[in-house]
């Protein structure tokens, strides 16, 4: 029999908030500033990975892999920052995604545990904004983690932080390297967004209005 679930791991961007359009919006932006243009097929490879692995990709796509040093490289990320901070200045709770605070109340009221596994540094501005930190028993993001997604690293801290075992946590993510990190991670995968980038989900919906503790935990 499948172990009792006692815990959600939530992914932020694309997940609680459309902020994974304005990580694309911004990474876009530096691509061009460096003529490495990308459409959102490519993005979809930049999706739940760290800013600085992120770089690394779209480097690589542009054949210019060896074309900084790790300074302008680091000042090429703190450029992309800058586009995405300033893309994000004004996010409320209007921005929250269909959904979410419901999805999360039958949560809280099922008695399970909510955490939060980001590969932002922006995660907490970024949680508090939208005023939805309450929600959460632990938020771990990148600033503690050393292995960006798909690695399990920051899904196996968050259930860690939440004194859960992995296998009785649910993780919910939008990314093709989010649901392998939470596969990795030895949870179960539910995936939010199209077929074509999260076929590995265990389950899967198309948009966040659709996320049902009830019919999740039907579908194990
Ligand atoms: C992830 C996003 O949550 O965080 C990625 O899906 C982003 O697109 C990554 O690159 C790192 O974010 P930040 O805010 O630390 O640059
Ligand atoms: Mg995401």
């Amino acid at each position: 029999m499948a172990p009792t679930i006692e815990a959600v791991i939530f992914d932020l961007d694309g997940v609680i908030t459309d902020t994974a359009e304005y990580h694309y919006l911004a990474w876009k932006q530096l691509g061009e500033d460096l003529d490495i243009p990308f459409d959102r097929e490519f993005n979809e490879t930049l999706k739940g990975v760290s800013r600085m692995d992120s770089l690394e990709r779209i480097l690589a796509l542009g054949g210019k892999q060896d074309a900084f040093s790790e300074d302008e490289k680091l000042a090429l990320a703190a450029k992309k920052n800058e586009h995405y901070v300033t893309l994000i200045q004004h996010i409320s709770e209007q921005d929250l995604l269909p959904g979410i605070t419901a999805f999360l109340d039958e949560i809280r009221n099922a008695g399970l545990k909510i955490g939060m596994a980001s590969a932002s540094k922006n995660a907490l501005m970024v949680v508090e904004a939208l005023k939805v930190r309450h929600y959460f028993d632990d938020i771990v993001d990148a600033a503690t983690v050393a292995q960006s997604k798909p690695h399990p690293e920051v899904f196996l801290r968050a259930a860690e932080a939440l004194d859960v075992e992995p296998s009785r946590c649910i993780g919910v993510e939008d990314a093709t390297a989010g649901i392998t990190a939470i596969h990795a991670a030895g949870m179960y995968a539910v995936g939010v967004g199209p077929e074509s980038a999260l076929h590995e989900a265990d389950y899967r919906v198309d948009s966040t209005d659709l996320l049902s503790l009830e019919q999740i935990l039907a579908s194990r």
